[in-house]
């Protein structure tokens, strides 16, 4: 069972959700409908929603309104909302409000946007935040289809992670709906003053008038993309893909709500340098929206085969070379996540125990990286063409449901081959139930490395490349080199790197962060 949701799932569910949102700038609040349809598996008599941070003003069943019970607050996970159904209530509706305390929702100040003349809204659900601007079985077990219908109070546009509708002139809201069942985490909103631009037939670009040329070309191979996932691991199946750039404050690289990935302005490099974000948040279209870890315990399901998926985009796209020095870099990054967690070592296993604490805590680079490693593992036992026959299958198997690791393991040993059947469970053991690495882990190993590895050890012996040397780098090559010179480099050197690597015009905000960190170390 999922640990952070207080909803009675097992016994009641969505089947639909209605949203109805007004979104009030002057008040920084959402004034909602949540209409749940509901299905009563188990003659339950009463229906428990998640909330965390929501003002519930009215609850009717069927029409009719009811009184209902909020709960005590439970740390990390809020109150839940109970209310009285019979095994024939069909509908549940909520009117409530969102408040200062709905962490979902970021409200920006018009300073905060790249315009600076109008205010922005934009919404985060994962990993348990949905509940802080919907009533909702907040739970990644679940999954429900959904329509909603926005209004604002200035007139800005709205997107949801849904089918926008076509409407009337006359119509102020904006509509959407969304066919495939999904998991809560992956309802979201932006409301501000975004316009399109179209990359290709499928794909587009959302972002603020002022940034929009700039994302546009950063982010023009989307539909390359796309095309090449789809001939890697199977039909994309939500219809469009777009991505919105958001404003700084956006708190993460990217988030992949189905339809519309939400990604940070610091992406855009100028050079389509660190569109791997894209990648990943791309395939999560299989991995994640459509096959989803049933609790947050399992999220490698989600970042693991993500993350493979992304690196064979990777492959795919800037060629073998690339990808296994996105391997590489990535290998000493999840050596430092290990150092960071030694004292805590149950936290270093796949599959993850998260009672009583905070989701957020559990995603770290091992659900990632540890995970990509064993999948690459796997690859390495059976072959790749097995592997990409296995994922096919996988994907197809669980497509529009979620999955725990049990399930997993139970399957994956299902589709192999006798003759592998024992090597596979002594590697899904070791990875998913074992803290750290496995002692047999080949660490991974990139040519253009080399070429980095040889510069590191000649600088501590008193050498610097030139800018000759270091002009053709990859930027994930700059970057190793930098981590890499850390303990050798002293503050003297800082203006000879500076001037070596053109730092101070990178535009590449992944350089800038390794070449602030060595200053500052
Ligand atoms: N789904 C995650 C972001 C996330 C994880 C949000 C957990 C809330 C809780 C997204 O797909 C992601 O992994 N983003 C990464 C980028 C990626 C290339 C590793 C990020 O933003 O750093
Ligand atoms: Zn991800």
């Amino acid at each position: 069972m999922d640990q952070h949701t207080l909803s009675n799932y097992a016994d009641v569910c969505t089947k639909h959700l209605k949203l109805r949102l007004d979104i009030n700038f002057d008040s920084s609040i959402i004034t909602g409908t949540a209409t749940h349809l509901i299905e009563n598996n188990s003659e339950a008599s009463e229906f428990i929603l998640d909330t965390n941070g929501l003002h519930i003003t009215s609850v009717w069943v069927d029409d009719i309104e009811q009184e209902y019970t909020i709960g005590q607050t439970v740390k990390h996970l809020g109150n839940s909302l109970s209310i009285p159904i019979s095994s024939k209530s069909e509908q549940v509706e909520i009117h409530y409000q969102t408040t200062g305390e709905s962490a979902g929702l970021q409200w920006l100040q018009t300073n905060q946007t790249q315009g600076k003349k109008l205010p922005m809204l934009f919404s985060q659900s994962q990993a348990i935040l949905a509940r802080t601007w919907i009533p909702c079985q907040d739970t990644p077990s679940i999954k429900h289809t959904w329509e909603a219908s926005a209004i604002n109070n200035l007139g800005l546009n709205i997107l949801m992670s849904a089918k926008k509708l076509e409407t009337s002139i006359d119509e102020v809201a904006s509509r959407f709906e969304m066919q495939h069942p999904v998991p809560s985490y992956l309802i979201s909103l932006c409301c501000g003053n975004l316009v399109h631009a179209s990359v290709s037939e499928q794909c587009g670009i959302y972002a603020e008038p002022e940034l929009i040329e700039k994302a546009k070309s950063e982010f023009s191979a989307i539909d390359k993309m796309l095309k090449s996932a789809e001939a890697l691991y199977g039909d994309y199946r939500w219809d469009t893909f777009d991505v919105l750039v958001l404003p700084p404050s956006f708190p993460f690289g990217g988030m992949e709500n189905p339809m519309v990935t939400f990604l940070t302005p610091t992406l855009i490099a100028g050079d389509q340098s660190l569109t791997n974000v894209v990648a990943h948040e791309l395939a999560h279209s299989w991995s994640g929206n459509m096959v989803t870890c049933a609790t947050w315990n399992d999220f490698w399901l989600n970042e693991g085969f993500t993350v493979y998926f992304e690196r064979r985009l990777i492959e795919q796209l800037e060629g073998k070379e690339a990808a296994e020095l996105h391997s590489y870099l990535a290998y000493e990054e999840l050596l430092e996540e290990l150092e960071q967690l030694k004292n805590k070592p149950k936290d270093t296993k796949l599959l993850l125990d998260l009672k009583d604490r905070d989701p957020d805590d559990g995603m770290t680079l091992i659900a990632y990286e540890k995970g990509y490693f064993m999948l690459k593992t796997i690859e390495e036992q059976i072959g790749r063409i097995a592997l990409d026959q296995f994922i096919v299958e996988y994907f197809r198997h669980f497509a529009f449901k979620s999955l725990n690791t049990r399930e997993f393991v139970t399957f994956i040993k299902s589709k192999m081959p006798k003759e592998q059947l024992e090597a596979i469970t002594t590697i899904l053991d070791e990875w998913i139930y074992k803290p750290g690495l496995p002692a047999s882990f080949p660490k991974p190993i990139s040519k253009l490395n080399e070429d980095v590895n040889r510069k590191i050890v000649a600088f501590s012996k008193g050498d610097l490349p030139s800018h000759y040397d270091v002009k053709n780098w990859n930027w994930l090559q700059t970057i190793l080199f930098l981590n890499g010179i850390t303990e050798k480099a002293s503050i003297e050197d800082m203006p000879t790197l500076q001037s070596i690597f053109n730092l101070s015009k990178t535009e590449n905000a992944e350089i800038e962060f390794a070449w602030l960190r060595l200053v500052v170390l």
